[in-house]
């Protein structure tokens, strides 16, 4: 049986998608701490671009890649030749009701839900060698309606279900393939709510824990499900909202 050493990921490869920042970034440090080979993609020209937050690239193999640009994601040549671990974490978010809006719609399906079967067919074969596992980072806004973002929650409804399609699909391959829903998460992606106090204090009377969840404590979900630690679960996407979506 697995122990705790089961989180040593020495000498595996691991890519995150949209590792530049956030809980992407959180779960790429967390893989290098844990000994992997980690690259990681973003949407700036170089790692020198993100200007005072490069310190939080340092250690990650970096590349440029921006989904909504057509054919990118085919065209990406990555720097490794095989890969353990693929982590899907890119995600956009429009406010202010843009999402209703025909294009803006769109282009939100394209980052969080296109995109992701995008990045999982192409490096399905790297996966299949490996026997490696995908983890795809979904919301709770995929398990709940939320009227200002009709793109959001539709693309992260989505994706906990291709989540689930791709698991079957590929578990014969040797492929484990599960997600994560984070709740509310300070990022630059929430920093519309996290940095107005008002706002703020309203969203965390809904979280029994009563507060925000730190990239981190997404990134340790996703080293778990990526670890022999969870080599029986399957197309389960695994809620991390301290507890704001119980009732
Ligand atoms: N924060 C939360 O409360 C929360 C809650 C539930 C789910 N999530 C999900 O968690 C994931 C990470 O979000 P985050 O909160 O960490 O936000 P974030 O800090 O804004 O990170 C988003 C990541 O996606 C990348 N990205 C955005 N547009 C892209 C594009 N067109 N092509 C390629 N990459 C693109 C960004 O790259 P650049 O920075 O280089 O542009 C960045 O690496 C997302 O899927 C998000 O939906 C977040």
């Amino acid at each position: 049986m697995p122990s705790i050493a089961a989180w040593d990921f020495t000498g595996k490869q691991v890519l995150v998608v949209g590792g530049s920042s956030g809980i992407g970034n959180a779960t790429a440090r967390g893989f290098l701490a844990a000994g992997a080979t980690v690259h990681i993609t973003g949407t700036r020209a170089s790692a020198q671009a993100y200007g005072t937050d490069a310190a939080q690239l340092g250690g990650l193999a970096y590349s440029r890649l921006d989904v909504t640009e057509p054919g990118a994601v085919a065209a990406w040549t990555p720097a490794f030749e095989a890969l353990d671990v693929l982590v899907l974490s890119q995600g956009a978010v429009e406010y202010r009701r843009k999402e209703f809006e025909p294009d803006t719609f769109r282009r939100v399906l394209d980052v969080n839900l296109s995109s992701v079967m995008d990045c999982a067919v192409k490096f399905r074969p790297l996966l299949a060698a490996s026997g490696g596992a995908l983890v795809t980072i979904s919301s709770v806004g995929g398990r709940r309606a939320t009227k200002g973002n009709p793109a959001y929650a539709a693309s992260k409804a989505g994706l906990i279900h291709l989540t689930r399609t791709l698991a079957v699909a590929w578990a014969s391959d040797g492929i484990r393939v599960n997600g994560v829903a984070p709740g509310l998460v300070a990022t630059k992606m929430t920093a519309a709510t996290t940095d107005q106090p008002d706002r703020l204090a309203k969203r965390l009377e809904g979280i029994p824990l009563g507060r925000l969840g730190q990239p981190q404590e997404i990134a340790n979900i996703v080293l778990f499900l990526a670890s022999p630690l969870a080599a029986y679960v399957v197309g389960e996407t695994i809620v991390v909202d301290g507890g704001r979506t119980l009732s």
